[in-house]
């Protein structure tokens, strides 16, 4: 233009680059390296750092053959057979002159410390399930990154639906049915559920949902989803598990797709395998996400890690449920006995006396700590803390009642420095 007037850019033309085993050649070793090497890699990439550092992170790529370092600063010649170039020195000069020979040889090259001058821009991408997005700010990449967080979390949490759009594929003369997904749920605090069993749960037809699962996720449920109450299905206490299997599988060939919401993880004392098992029976495509089992999150939210160094080096997660003389016990209480580690209980809030007893006859230190976590993860939830000789009568004395996670060994002492502000309800005696 004659009047010194320069029109804007054009915006970039936004495209999905097929890496898969083309050379591709990042130039910089340092922090913009290590956050764009993994997507080139996850994209297959022949990925070729010249660098004459690396980053920590980035050094076993290089050791373990992931990547090919050459270690020394650019030279002619680097961008040889590259398909795309990053120039991601903190060196303008160095840049510049990666950006130029990419160009001479028309490869795209992103420019690092100034995206204007590159022939190509690094969006701001994320991922759920088969989806990908990818955002520019215009030139602001703060703006894409929240545009992306804001798309990422909508499709994680459902409000944007990203179901597919294909026919349902056709095997022979049946077409594949939606299914069934068995979630855990997590120990019941609504937040504490996976983002898959999450996005799953709003892509329900049927909910069929267990007492312990986190009952507040209900409330998000679209109104034309139908939940079925696991607790209260028909046909009795022992013909419950087959009412459950039947109703997953009933749903699922009538073309609905059912999430199977369970507390904590689906294979933790959950009966899931049973669940899958009369799934895969019956020809109905099933999927487990796994959750956030009780045994492990309802102590640590308690403030009790199953583990600590110098503390335990084991933790044994045990069903309560049976009496340790029930002859249908699985369960070598002498052998618990035994170890020095951490015992979780579940299940067993009704069985803790005898429990208690059968650990302190065959020599469990009667001192100790143990502590008793009811209601987990929800506002109700308490802690009663005593020693192995005395936590029956301290869970009894405070009206414990199930659901509750029994914890016995040295960790529960720890409670005390990592939950210092909380006033546990506390048995005599510790
Ligand atoms: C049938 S088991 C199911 C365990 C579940 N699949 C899991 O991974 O957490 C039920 C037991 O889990 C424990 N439990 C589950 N949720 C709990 C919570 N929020 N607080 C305390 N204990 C919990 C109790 O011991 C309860 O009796």
């Amino acid at each position: 233009m004659s009047d010194g007037v320069t029109a804007p850019a054009p915006d970039p033309y936004l495209a999905g680059l097929r890496l898969a085993g083309r050379r591709v050649v990042v130039v910089g070793g340092g922090a913009v390296a290590q956050r764009r090497v993994p997507g080139l890699l996850a994209a297959g990439a022949d990925v070729t750092v010249v660098a004459p550092r690396l980053t920590p992170t980035l050094e076993p790529h290089a050791t373990t053959g992931t990547i090919t370092w050459h270690e020394r600063t650019y030279a002619d010649g680097d961008l040889d057979g590259a398909w795309y170039v990053l120039a991601l020195t903190d060196d303008a000069a160095v840049n510049a002159r990666v950006v130029a020979h990419a160009e001479a040889r028309r490869v795209f090259c992103v420019r690092a410390d100034d995206g204007a001058r590159g022939t190509a821009v690094t969006p701001a991408t994320g991922r759920q399930g088969a989806v990908s997005v990818a955002v520019l700010g215009g030139g602001d990449p703060r703006r894409a990154v929240a545009v992306r967080d804001g798309v990422v979390e909508a499709m994680r949490e459902g409000r944007l639906d990203t179901l597919p759009r294909r026919p349902p594929r056709v095997q022979g003369a049946t077409v594949a049915l939606p299914g069934v997904a068995v979630v855990g749920g997590g120990p019941g605090d609504a937040d504490l559920i996976t983002v898959r069993g999450r996005r799953l749960l709003a892509h329900a037809d049927v909910v069929v949902v267990d007492r312990l699962a986190p009952q507040g996720l209900l409330a998000e449920l679209a109104p034309h989803v139908e939940v079925v109450d696991a607790a209260k299905l028909p046909r009795g206490r022992f013909m419950a598990q087959e009412a459950i299997n039947a109703c997953l599988v009933e749903h699922a060939l009538a073309g609905r797709f059912v999430v199977r919401l369970k507390g904590g993880d689906p294979y933790v004392f959950g009966r899931g395998s049973e669940e899958v098992e009369a799934c895969v029976r019956a020809g109905v495509p099933v999927t487990v996400v796994p959750g956030v089992t009780s045994a492990i999150s309802v102590p640590g939210l308690a403030g009790i890690p199953l583990t600590h160094r110098g503390v335990a080096h084991e933790a044994v997660v045990v069903s309560g449920h049976l009496a340790p003389d029930d002859p249908g016990s699985l369960v070598d209480w002498p052998g618990l006995a035994r170890l020095r580690g951490t015992l979780v209980l579940l299940m067993a809030v009704d069985r803790l006396p005898q429990i208690a007893e059968i650990l302190l006859a065959h020599g469990r230190d009667p001192q100790t700590p143990a502590a008793v976590v009811q209601d987990g993860s929800l506002p109700t939830e308490r802690v009663v803390t005593g020693t192995l000789a005395g936590i029956a009568g301290a869970a009894t004395a405070a009206g414990v009642r199930p659901p509750a996670i029994v914890v016995v060994g040295g960790v529960v002492a720890l409670r005390e420095r990592l939950l210092p502000s909380s006033a546990p309800a506390t048995a005599p005696g510790v």
